[in-house]
């Protein structure tokens, strides 16, 4: 296994999952804590990450002398190059200017990171991100790479098998850097690559054991994939000291609470309280139209309601969450400064804070596509598991205006046939979400002799990476017509059918 000492980076968890990536197994600990993560792990490697700290300041963080004491390969990254050179003998000193962003190297030498891509006298695009930089070497290294701005971008002591580089290999702005990674874990770690999401699960199964003891755990499902996978997850690791706890808002698409409460209950007879909610929110919703207030009070329902369900299953010292890596970054800002609400989130978070009970979040170190592989590991459904995102207030913001039942039924119909299309025509998995809205806008049309004058169904298709830019999704020719027919003859209350091509930005994926 690989240990990543974290030293308080964005981006160390990207480190880990490059890792994982090349096939190894991974652990981030803090600065703080690495000495005793050594011990326990007994790693074949160590990564040493980023910071935003300096190491010119008092008291910044230092590596753990078991890591050097030790004679494994070590592998430093920015401030983990720094820091690395300052406590094995060579000097750092505040950059007049730093490098940011798209940087490029020259290769100057060979080394055993550089195996199969990149050769002496090479030009390579990377990404940096420091201000201090290195000046004197610690003795036994050998610079191998230069950027205009560092005469040190790439070092390396062969003989210890201490590699350092200042910028960073494990954002995608730097291309080759999974594979320069890869190189480090692989050839100078000398890990085979074969571990899987197997393995994950059953280190993540261990964590959890350890960290609830004898203790009851409560997780809140959402209905959709990430808390599902938590859910299941935290079973095999605990069974009958986890109950879930699924608030049906009926904000649902067509048939997928029912299919998380058969799947939990029947397929993996998991204790479940379903709350059936769906007059409440309803109720609450009637003669709200303003998108924020819809958002504002079903978050506010939600955290009710799952309040009150707790204390009736009484006495849980964990509250379990399917947080994943995404939400965690997205809360702490990248570029600094407080950023504008567009929408507020509605998830299961911002229970924390009102509970007081200790987190238990197995998936936190995880990208979309891993929870997606776990679950697969996990024998979930593929069907649930590929599921498109579903945002929490579900249905209630792609009915702007009023949200009444009639409407959501409506809604539910047209979306079901979309979608069905959308799976017979084998489109599914290249479309990031497809959904409908049903808008507040009637119009006029004619069926068999007589005028029909009722709703018109937008119909939304986007692909995207990580929903945070978005395009408007291009369907093969005679696909949306044919979905539109469909609609229009069999959903009573919508005579006509319209395709949004707005792209994020400008647009946003929901409508509200
Ligand atoms: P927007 O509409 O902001 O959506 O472009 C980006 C992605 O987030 C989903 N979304 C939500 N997910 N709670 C969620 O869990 C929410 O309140 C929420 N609002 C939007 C949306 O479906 C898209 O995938």
């Amino acid at each position: 296994s690989i240990l990543i000492v974290d030293f308080g980076s964005q981006v160390t968890q990207l480190i880990a999952r490059r890792v994982r990536e090349a096939g190894v197994y991974s652990e981030i600990a803090p600065f703080t804590t690495a000495a005793e993560a050594f011990a326990r792990m007994q790693p074949k490697g160590v990564i040493l990450s980023g910071s935003p700290a300096s190491v010119l300041d008092d008291g910044s963080p230092r590596v753990p002398p078991v890591v050097f004491e030790s004679g494994v390969p070590v592998l430093g990254i920015c401030y983990g190059q720094q820091v690395m050179m300052q406590q094995l003998g060579g000097q750092v000193v505040l950059g007049e200017s730093g490098e940011f962003g798209q940087a490029f190297i020259e290769i100057q030498d060979d080394c055993v990171l550089f195996d199969g891509l990149w050769a002496p006298q090479e030009r390579h695009q990377v990404w940096m991100s420091h201000g201090d930089k290195v000046i004197d070497l610690a003795p036994g290294f050998r610079p191998v790479a230069v950027s205009p701005g560092s005469p040190f971008a790439v070092v390396a002591d062969d003989a210890r098998r201490y590699y350092a580089t200042q910028f960073h290999p494990e954002v995608v702005h730097t291309p080759d850097g999974a594979k320069f990674l890869a190189n480090f874990v692989r050839h100078v770690c000398g890990l085979s690559g074969e571990w899987t999401m197997a393995e994950f699960r059953a280190a993540k199964i261990a964590d959890i054991r350890k960290q609830v003891g004898k203790g009851r755990v409560i997780c809140g499902l959402s209905g959709g994939v990430d808390s599902a996978v938590a859910a299941v997850l935290i079973h095999e690791a605990i069974g009958e000291q986890l109950t879930c706890v699924f608030v049906d808002h009926g904000l649902m698409r067509s048939g997928e609470a029912d299919q998380v409460v058969s799947l939990f209950r029947n397929s993996y007879n998991i204790p479940l309280v379903h709350v059936n909610a769906e007059a409440t929110f309803l109720a609450g919703l009637a003669g709200v139209t303003e998108p924020e207030k819809k958002r504002k009070f079903i978050g506010a329902a939600f955290i009710d309601l799952f309040e009150a369900e707790a204390k009736k299953v009484g006495g849980a010292d964990f509250l379990a969450q399917g947080t994943l890596y995404p939400d965690v970054i997205e809360s702490v800002s990248f570029t600094g400064g407080p950023s504008v609400t567009i929408k507020s989130h509605h998830n299961v978070g911002g229970l924390p804070e009102r509970m007081n009970m200790q987190l238990v979040e197995p998936l936190r170190e995880l990208f979309k596509d891993e929870v997606r592989a776990l679950g697969r590991e996990l024998g979930l459904p593929e069907a649930f598991v590929g599921r498109h995102p579903f945002p929490g207030p579900g249905l209630a913001i792609r009915i702007p205006g009023e949200v009444t039942k009639e409407r959501c039924d409506i809604l539910r119909k047209a979306d079901s046939i979309y979608l069905e299309e959308i799976r017979t025509a084998g489109l599914y998995d290249a479309i990031w979400q497809a959904f409908a809205v049903l808008l507040p806008v009637r119009s006029v049309g004619v069926m068999g002799d007589g005028r029909t004058y009722d709703n018109v169904l937008a119909l939304r298709a986007v692909t995207s990476t990580d929903g945070m830019t978005a395009q408007a999704f291009e369907f093969p020719g005679g696909f949306l017509a044919r979905v539109s027919t469909r609609i229009v003859n069999e959903v009573r209350g919508i005579n006509r059918v319209t395709y949004d091509y707005t792209s994020k930005p400008p647009g946003t994926i929901e409508w509200e």
